[in-house]
């Protein structure tokens, strides 16, 4: 890959973590560009930052079509269009389809805001997280960014950072405090990721 690498971010909700995307793309932190965000829902705030941001928005729900396939089809046709090199997700709620994850097999990264391999899984996400957390004792939580396979929470882990769990901690404090450390580590680790490529595609 010659160019300045191209991301898509796929979204569900309120897209702080797109948000740092975008900052560190724009200061130079990250070198690569946002050109799509994909959104399963329609009244996402995140697609209200990406169209601040100048960047194009596609919404992309399983109903809008007569059948997965053609949805599948849809999807890889747009992300063609972009030109995509790397998927980031970004607080996306739903499974990407399995011509997706082939495709771009060790492109696609999620963020994940506990300590991997501990709290993942289906059904692990959002408050669920945080409350198991803070129910099993545990001292440390934080975010972990991985490379994302067939199975939930499963690739390889890139990145992670500690926070301290604190003895009167919420799930809503415990939040907060990871989701900073979410905007810290997520495009440190894209930007790995990406320059982990770089050499190994000089070498072969
Ligand atoms: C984050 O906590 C992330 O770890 C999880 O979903 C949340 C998304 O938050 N996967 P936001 O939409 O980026 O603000």
């Amino acid at each position: 890959m010659s160019h300045r690498p191209r991301i898509a971010v796929f979204i569900s909700g309120g897209g702080s973590n797109l948000q740092s995307l975008i900052d560190a793309s724009r200061d130079g932190r990250l070198k690569a560009d946002i050109v799509l965000v994909v959104s399963s829902k329609l009244k996402a705030f995140g697609l209200q930052r990406a169209a601040k941001a100048d960047i194009d928005t596609f919404v992309f729900r399983l109903k809008d079509y007569p059948d997965p396939e053609a949805a599948e089809t849809d999807l890889i046709e747009k992300l063609d269009a972009y030109d995509i090199d790397y998927i980031a997700l970004a607080g996306y709620l739903k499974l990407l389809p399995a011509s997706v994850v082939k495709k771009y097999r060790n492109c696609i990264i999620n963020i994940h805001p506990a300590l991997l391999p501990k709290y993942g899984g289906q059904g692990m996400y959002g408050h669920f997280v945080h409350e198991a957390v803070i129910a099993s004792g545990d001292k440390v939580s934080g975010p972990t960014v991985h490379i994302v396979d067939e199975i939930y929470d499963n690739g390889r882990i890139l990145m992670q950072e500690e926070v301290p769990v604190m003895p009167d901690d919420t799930s809503e404090t415990l939040a907060a405090r990871v989701l900073e450390a979410e905007h810290r580590i997520y495009p440190q680790a894209l930007q790995k990721l990406i320059e982990e490529q770089q050499v190994r595609s000089r070498g072969s």
